[in-house]
């Protein structure tokens, strides 16, 4: 077995207070976020997204963030692949956000939407050319021969659209995580560490704020 008891880190950077905090979570999720932001990380739009599939076993993987704003959080993906299944059979995720500069996570959790196809659109199209093609070329989480296929579908389909606008595929477009629950964790001295917990019932309701044992 290998041990790693002994790797052992003190939290001391910050504290989270329930007095200061915003009142709404989304206003203090903007807050840490652009403080994540600011400390200029290698990618700061990284969240892990878990789903679950129809035998209730939970799936993760990153995925990037693209916006948020008072109603949630967005980002694209590939309907078809796993997490595209499993959102269509329950439309429920679970994101997380670890800073470990900050020694800060959030956690979400919310209902899933898809996103209108003109916003897909609109996206998509942002994207570099390469990316775009890499969409079409790309059956996501299906099963491949090799990466060779997936290379001569690329170039196939460079041919096949140069020149020309590349069309949004059916498949592929945007999810919006609608939250009702975030918490947000500032690692503490001692392992006392800050928890705070938001929650709402509906999606017009206010904010209940409480306080966790760490
Ligand atoms: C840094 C990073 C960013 C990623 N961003 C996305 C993304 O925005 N959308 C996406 O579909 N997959 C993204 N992926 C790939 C996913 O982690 C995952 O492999 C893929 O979406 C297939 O997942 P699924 O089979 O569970 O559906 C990213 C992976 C990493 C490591």
């Amino acid at each position: 077995m290998i041990d790693l008891g002994d790797i052992r880190k003190q939290y001391t950077q910050g504290r989270l207070d329930e007095t200061t905090a915003a009142d709404n979570a989304m206003t203090q999720f903007h807050a840490w976020f652009e403080a994540y932001r600011a400390s200029e990380p290698l990618e700061p739009t990284i969240m892990t997204l878990a789903t679950v599939d129809e035998h209730a076993q939970p799936w993760q993987r990153v995925v990037l963030l693209k916006a948020y704003d008072g109603d949630g959080f967005i980002f694209f993906t590939n309907y078809d692949s796993h997490k595209g299944q499993h959102l269509a059979h329950t439309p429920k995720a679970s994101l997380h956000f670890f800073w470990i500069e900050q020694e800060r996570q959030v956690h979400v959790q919310g209902t899933v939407e898809k996103l209108d196809r003109s916003a897909a659109e609109a996206y998509f199209h942002s994207r570099p050319r390469e990316s775009q093609l890499g969409a079409w070329a790309s059956q996501q989480s299906r099963p491949l021969r090799d990466r060779a296929e997936l290379e001569a579908r690329f170039y196939e389909l460079t041919e096949q659209f140069a020149d020309q606008e590349i069309p949004l595929p059916d498949y592929w477009g945007g999810y919006r995580v609608r939250p009702n629950r975030l918490e947000f964790w500032q690692g503490g001295e001692h392992r006392l560490h800050d928890r705070l917990e938001y929650v709402r019932e509906g999606q017009d309701d206010a904010w209940r704020k409480q306080r966790l044992n760490p």
